[in-house]
């Protein structure tokens, strides 16, 4: 009677685990034929879901993803490639899944992007940031300091965003060192200075990726924050030249005060290692001493203000003149503008790696001297996240591109999507393998 209550007993524990075996197996082979669309998106699916119930809609940006969101919610739940380090944009679900599958998490760094907002920047600025999350890896910190009026606009869009997994944000509002508000407020653009106290501001932060608002991503945001690793150790900040081409530099040929190396450099993108910039002593022309950043500007901005033109980057360019060693230069294909490519493209690596960081300034997103440039703005201002990066951005962008040939940058429009291809092709690859 025992021996018979045991074969059963082993009968059925034998029949559990083939039935526990069979399944995993089917489970497997789900997640594999999902490879191609696994993203991050379903938790943020979920996510979001949630959210939307809760928030009203914004800006637009709500309606349209409804639907891709509810095909996500269908998608395999478990990703590998998920379970980013907690601390980052610690959400809890991270902990949740962790404890949950007993996996451990090792922390990595963050990127910090920081952007300054003012006037009718919103639109621009928003784009910026989103090109910046389609494609980059890491969790990004995002320091948004902009006019108060702006704000709710911002946390409008910005909460609705999916993916909260992957982002963080704070706002701030434009501050200057009490004493001379005025004059720091009025130079070249309003606001535009803000970004040098940035070091003195967000002083907990170590390195910083700064850009302007008319900057766009066509590669990871992880791969330009990969310099930070390659400084020496006299460097503190990284920038592009302003020029290629000495003949039509413009510091080279108009400048009436010092400048960084053959044309001057260009500060739309900047990336800081902010400890260090905050603990360097500079070299300057107005003392014998050597004075701390926080210390140097003023007295730069009162020396020089009636001879720079380009505001806060003219400051930068003489502040690097007299500490050339503290400089890291990195190429033009990280810092593309219409200078680039309308007198003749003159970008040799943007010409061999494709352009990985347009810049769209003289406000070429929003007129039609550029095509080209107006073209990549629009297409990423009208992605939606979730959409097919293939078709409803890649596709159409081809099509809008071929029609600008005409142009001396649409002669060369296959540079502008060339790094393009390669990080949409990455984004769905690297996925969809996981870690
Ligand atoms: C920035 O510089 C400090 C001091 O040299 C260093 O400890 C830190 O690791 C640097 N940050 C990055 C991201 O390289
Ligand atoms: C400003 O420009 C004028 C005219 O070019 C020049 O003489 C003067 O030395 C410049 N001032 C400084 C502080 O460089
Ligand atoms: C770091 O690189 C800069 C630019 O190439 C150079 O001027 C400086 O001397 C280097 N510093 C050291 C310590 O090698
Ligand atoms: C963006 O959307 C608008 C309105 O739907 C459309 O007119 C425009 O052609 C689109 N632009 C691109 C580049 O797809």
């Amino acid at each position: 009677m025992r021996r018979r209550v045991r074969l059963v007993l082993l009968c059925f524990v034998c029949g559990f685990c083939s039935l526990l075996y069979a399944f995993s197996q089917l489970s497997d082979s789900l997640e594999e034929r999902e490879s191609g669309i696994k993203t991050p998106r379903s938790t943020a699916a979920l996510r979001s879901g949630r959210r939307a119930r809760k928030g009203a809609g914004s800006v637009g940006l709500g309606e349209r993803r409804q639907s891709s969101r509810f095909k996500d919610l269908s998608m395999s739940n478990w990703n590998p490639y998920w379970m980013l380090p907690s601390d980052v944009c610690g959400m809890n679900y991270f902990w949740e899944t962790a404890f949950r599958y007993s996996i451990s998490i090792k922390p990595t760094e963050k990127m910090h992007l920081a952007v300054v907002a003012c006037g009718e920047r919103l639109e621009e600025t928003v784009t910026m940031l989103k090109s910046a999350i389609i494609f980059s890896i890491k969790c990004l910190h995002f320091h948004i300091f902009a006019e108060d009026q702006l704000h709710k606009s911002f946390k409008d869009i910005l909460d609705y965003w999916p993916f909260p997994e992957k982002f963080k944000y704070t706002l701030y509002p434009i501050t200057f060192p009490s004493e001379n508000a005025l004059e720091w407020k009025k130079l070249f653009k309003p606001c535009a200075s803000q970004r040098l106290f940035l070091p003195l501001i967000l002083k907990d932060v170590d390195s910083l990726l700064y850009v302007d608002t008319d900057i766009l991503f066509l590669r990871p945001v992880d791969d330009i924050w990969a310099f930070l690793r390659k400084f020496n150790s006299t460097q503190i900040a990284a920038m592009a030249p302003e020029h290629e081409e000495p003949r039509i530099g413009w510091y080279n040929r108009f400048a009436r005060h010092p400048y960084y190396g053959k044309t001057g450099i260009n500060s739309g993108v900047m990336l800081m290692n902010m400890t260090r910039m905050r603990r360097k002593y500079f070299k300057n022309d107005m003392t014998t001493a050597q004075l701390r950043w926080g210390e140097l500007l003023m007295p730069l901005l009162k020396k020089y203000k009636l001879n720079i033109t380009w505001g806060d980057q003219d400051l930068l360019n003489i502040m690097f003149f007299y500490n050339p060693d503290s400089l890291f230069i990195f190429p033009c294909q990280w810092n593309y503008r219409p200078d680039h490519c309308i007198y003749g493209s003159n970008c040799q690596e943007a010409e061999e790696e494709g352009i990985s960081i347009l810049h769209g300034n003289r406000g070429v997103y929003h007129d039609d001297k550029q095509p080209v440039f107006r073209a990549i703005y629009e297409v990423l201002q009208n992605h939606s996240f979730g959409d097919d990066l293939v078709h409803s951005l890649l596709h159409p962008l081809e099509q809008k591109l071929q029609k600008t040939a005409h142009t001396y940058c649409g002669r060369i429009h296959q540079v502008f999507i060339k790094r393009l291809t390669k990080s949409i092709k990455n984004h769905y690859g690297t996925r969809s393998k996981g870690i």
